[in-house]
């Protein structure tokens, strides 16, 4: 009997790029080359000590070794209410507008499947973060992507989006501060946003895993436009926040009808987050964050001077991100955003991540996280100096001869 193929609905996806950039850099340290890898969003850096003490001890309580519920400790559902009024101004209540979640990615992924019937569309950034479409074609719908364009600061028009929209078109995702560009969008974007999807009946999912981490104001929430409360769910991230990527742990805040939709079908799906490290991080935002995030934006402030300044000496087209931790750079004229980065791989052991990864939009582009020391970026530097790529090439000498 032959062995049955993975589903059409798998098929139809592109292998997820990290797992591709992974293989390279696996086969390179294999053959002995240094590589520098600049290309996964991972923090560097450990969790913060007393984040880990108190999941230590919260380990060791027998009450979290059981199931927890699916939308997750009402305490730390109140924890995270109460950051949330403390850091946006927007009061929620903690039993129906707030969900928690195994990293913001699985409520990303899974919300299309409690929301998208077949044959509807979404509207999604390209560049973008890929969860979305991929979200939306395992619900069976379609994605439709809007370009987010450098002229525009990586904010689209809210014209652009509509010329996009159909009566089939059912919620529209956007992502600040930014994954890939490290764009940050004004307060003034969302009241835009939603007085738009309000007209048109449609879901706002906005993405701000990246909510703290933030070169100059603090990013607003969609949260924060009154009406959008009705129509909008907003996840949230503990990994970049706490560099706790490995433990799994996100939210999803909003209206209240989206947070049950998404409860309901995680409750036909998992288990719910495991409770120690819900009590640890959801613990963290009073008791960690108020002296580790300024730090923690201090750190990657100088890691993207450093490479940036260092890129723009190069020549490279490049500026500066208001959040996130990523460069958005352009690659050299008349090369594709692949064809460049496994160039600069093949010649100089960086890995960095091609554009396209992130949609057609991307093309042209090339990401750097600054999940790296700043030793390592500087390396990088150097080994794109002696590759001097945004040079134009020498004009021929002018030949004398007959
Ligand atoms: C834009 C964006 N959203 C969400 C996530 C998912 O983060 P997590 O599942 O670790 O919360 C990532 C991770 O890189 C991201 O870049």
């Amino acid at each position: 009997m032959a062995i049955p193929e993975p589903s059409a609905r798998l098929l139809a996806l592109p292998r997820y790029l990290f797992q591709e950039l992974e293989r390279k850099r696996a086969e390179a340290e294999a053959a002995g080359r240094e590589v520098t890898d600049l290309s996964i969003g991972d923090p560097d850096l450990p969790t913060p000590r007393p984040i880990l003490d108190r999941l230590a001890e919260a380990a060791s309580d027998p009450a979290n070794h059981r199931y927890p519920s699916s939308a997750g400790l009402l305490s730390v559902r109140t924890q995270i209410a109460e950051w949330f009024a403390t850091r946006y101004g927007v009061t929620l209540d903690p039993k129906r507008e707030v969900a928690i979640l195994i990293g913001s990615k699985e409520g990303i992924g899974h919300l299309p499947l409690a929301l998208v019937n077949p044959g509807d569309e979404v509207l999604m950034p390209d560049p973008g973060y890929p969860v979305y479409a991929a979200g939306t074609t395992f619900a069976g719908g379609t994605p439709v992507r809007f370009a987010l364009r450098e002229e525009t600061g990586f904010v689209p028009e809210i014209a652009a989006l509509d010329r996009l929209a159909t009566p089939r078109t059912r919620a529209v995702w956007v992502n600040y501060p930014n994954n890939p560009t490290g764009a940050t969008a004004p307060l003034r974007f969302y009241e835009e946003l939603d007085a738009w999807a309000a007209k048109r009946g449609l879901v706002i999912a906005s993405d701000a895993a990246y909510s703290e981490l933030y070169y100059d104001a603090p990013p607003p929430s969609v949260l924060q436009v009154p009406g959008a409360r009705e129509r909008s769910i907003e996840f949230h991230s503990f990994s970049k926040t706490f560099n706790m990527t490995g433990w799994r742990l996100g939210f999803a805040v909003g209206a209240a009808h989206l947070i049950d939709a998404l409860v309901r079908l995680k409750a036909n799906l998992d288990s719910g987050a495991p409770q120690a490290i819900q009590i640890a991080a959801a613990w963290g935002l009073s008791a960690v964050l108020p002296s580790h995030g300024p730090a923690l934006r201090g750190l990657y402030r100088e890691r993207r001077d450093v490479a940036l300044e260092g890129l723009k000496r190069l020549g490279c087209p490049i500026k500066a991100p208001g959040g996130a931790f990523y460069l958005w750079g352009r690659v050299p004229a008349g090369r594709t955003s692949m064809d460049f980065v496994s160039r600069v791989f093949d010649e100089t052991g960086v890995l960095l991540t091609p554009g396209t990864g992130f949609g057609d939009g991307g093309e042209g582009y090339f990401r750097i996280a600054l999940t790296a020391p700043v030793s390592s970026l500087e390396r990088a530097v150097r080994a794109l100096e002696s590759l001097a790529p945004w040079k134009a090439p020498h004009a021929p000498a002018p030949s004398y001869s007959r």
